[in-house]
């Protein structure tokens, strides 16, 4: 469906991305181009441009992924709309946090077609979720063509309300940093409790692992917990203490409405 293929910035998750396509076979790595600045996060097999100019002469990209900061995307895609490298039929794929489909046709055309996703980094384990909000320009068969690439590696699903995202943004997206965060701070607990540190990672990878194996088994999380805990026991006193005042949730819900307050920021 799609020959000419440019990524606009490719770091951390654009590179996460295009991994995802390549293994499963869905691009070619010669379809591929990617402008960015610097040499770094290189991918085997693909042409990189360090600017808009360097791109062949002829080239006309007819899928683009928009994976550049947020911060500095009007500037970047900005330049890239005078160049006139895309035309009516191409589709735009952003990852941007908080920005939302009329600022890309602000930069474009009202009738550009875009679809809005907000991939989280756990694509890389085949294990993503991805919103989507897509623009009416959007064909059925062209929204049915992307629900198949992406749900090779995501829980990819639609949402018809884009401010939606704020929320899924900093729950879903962020959310990896936020375990990624617990395991952390009960390695360095372990290991204040005088256990070495490679054991210490290695049982955390393995209490966390299991944990979620156990959750993709159930629907019932309150259940699960209570088969850990015995009324009076161990597990008991430090769930009390967490859950006192609704402690843990309150500090929860607070950080993630920092991050949706960030989000609202981006727009
Ligand atoms: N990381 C996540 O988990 C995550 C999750 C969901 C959405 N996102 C969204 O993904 C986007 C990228 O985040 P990231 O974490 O992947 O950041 P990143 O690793 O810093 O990637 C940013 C990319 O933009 C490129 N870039 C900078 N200036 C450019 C320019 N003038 N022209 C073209 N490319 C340029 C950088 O090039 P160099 O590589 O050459 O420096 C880099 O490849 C953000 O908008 C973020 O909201 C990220």
């Amino acid at each position: 469906m799609f020959k000419h293929i440019l990524f606009i910035g490719c770091g951390n998750m654009g590179s996460a991305l295009l991994n995802q396509f390549l293994s499963n076979n869905a691009f070619l790595a010669e379809q591929i181009r990617v402008v960015k600045p610097s040499s770094n996060n290189l991918v085997n097999g693909i042409s990189y441009h360090q600017n808009f100019q360097q791109l062949p002469s002829d080239y006309k990209a007819d899928l683009v992924f928009i994976c550049v900061k947020p911060q500095n995307s009007e500037l970047v895609l900005s330049e890239f709309s005078q160049l006139k490298i895309y035309d009516k039929n191409t589709i735009f794929i952003s990852i941007l946090a908080g920005k939302k489909t009329s600022f890309f046709q602000k930069i474009f055309s009202k009738k550009t077609k875009i679809i809005r996703i907000m991939p989280n980094i756990l694509i890389q384990e085949n294990q993503g979720i991805i919103p989507y909000f897509t623009s009416k320009t959007i064909s059925k068969i062209e929204d049915e063509y992307f629900q198949i690439l992406f749900s090779n590696f995501a829980l990819y699903f639609a949402i018809d309300d884009e401010k939606l995202f704020h929320a899924l943004t900093a729950i879903f997206a962020s959310g990896p940093a936020y375990i990624f965060l617990i395991a952390e701070i009960l390695v360095n607990i372990t290991t204040n409790q005088k256990i070495k540190k490679d054991l210490a990672i290695s049982l955390v990878k393995k209490l966390i692992y299991g944990s979620a194996l156990s959750i993709n088994n159930s629907n019932d999380f309150q259940t699960l917990r209570s088969k850990v805990t015995s009324s009076k026991g161990t597990t008991a006193s430090a769930l009390d203490y967490l859950n006192k005042n609704n402690s843990l949730q309150k500090l929860l819900q607070n950080a993630i409405s920092r991050a949706i307050k960030t989000s609202k920021q981006l727009t």
